[in-house]
């Protein structure tokens, strides 16, 4: 608990070592990951880079990282404030580190050729000062990746238990822990105003239905979050009954949060001038 009498992400919201979270970080990361590789993957991360993946979850983008930049002794470090989803992930060139991204040191192995943070930073209200730190741990033309969610096609959903069930997540996400599920939205202002450059921006959209791996991680995110939402009174049990109800089902779509994903490099050393 903060100063403000406010919870922290794994104060009991979510988080935690519960087989729940489990399914629901890897029900994410099949999800997001085919977007995150091809984003990374077009900025050309490669052998040799210096990476920090952070909040790294379930560790699946530290892993794919690894492997990208094994050859020519390319480097990892996976920092989450509950790093033991990624204790069995640990090799030759990624390196896992308890680290609170809000207020421990530059991690070892910098400074980095890529930073990356999946869904971290709209959850810290801290999260203006964290991207200042990101960005000053980033080598001199090294590239941050931010991606956050956004919660905007949520209001236009036609299923009205399913809308407000998930305005009622990103509401006690926000009362509980601080989320700004509209920082995503602005994006990619965050990284113009450090003057980053070659900024980019993309935003990924699955559909949540069918009972795919979206359907399930919201299924499991709106589970976890049910007494919170019911004890500030947000929406009534029956409509979180009824949303769930709809998640489990086959013929049910819709569109969920968005996901915005912006990048930026920080600029060149200046050359030393001439004497
Ligand atoms: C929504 S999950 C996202 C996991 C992963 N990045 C992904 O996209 O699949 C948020 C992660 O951030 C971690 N986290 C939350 N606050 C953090 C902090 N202050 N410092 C480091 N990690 C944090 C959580 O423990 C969790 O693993």
């Amino acid at each position: 608990m903060n100063d403000q009498g406010m919870r922290g992400y794994g104060d009991d919201v979510l988080g935690g070592a519960q087989d729940s979270e489990r399914a629901r970080l890897a029900a994410m990361a099949a999800v997001c990951d085919p977007t995150t590789a091809r984003v990374l993957d077009d900025l050309g991360v490669g052998p040799g880079w210096r990476c920090l993946e952070v909040g790294a979850g379930a560790g699946t983008v530290a892993t794919w990282l690894a492997g990208r930049v094994r050859p020519a002794g390319g480097h990892v470090v996976a920092t989450d404030i509950d790093p033991r989803p990624l204790d069995d992930l640990a090799g030759p060139n990624l390196t896992v580190l308890h680290h609170d991204i809000t207020c421990d040191p530059q991690p070892p192995g910098g400074p980095f050729d890529l930073v990356h943070a999946r869904f971290v930073l709209e959850h810290l209200p801290a999260r203006e000062e964290v991207l200042d730190r990101l960005v000053a741990w980033l080598a001199p033309g090294g590239v941050i990746v931010v991606e956050s969610i956004a919660g905007f096609p949520v209001g236009s959903s036609p299923h009205p238990a399913f809308r407000r069930a998930m305005h009622a997540v990103e509401d006690v996400l926000a009362v509980t822990i601080g989320t700004d599920a509209t920082w995503g939205r602005r994006f990619p202002a965050p990284l113009l105003d450090r003057g980053l450059l070659d900024v980019g921006l993309t935003v990924s959209l699955p559909a949540t239905g069918g009972a795919n791996a979206s359907a399930l991680c919201w299924a499991l995110t709106l589970s976890r979050l049910r007494p919170h939402i019911l004890e500030h009174q947000l929406v009534a049990a029956d409509v979180l009954d009824e949303a769930l109800d709809l998640l489990a089902d086959p013929g049910f779509f819709d569109l969920a949060a968005a996901t915005a994903i912006a990048w930026g490099r920080r600029p060149p050393a200046a050359p030393t001038p001439a004497v």
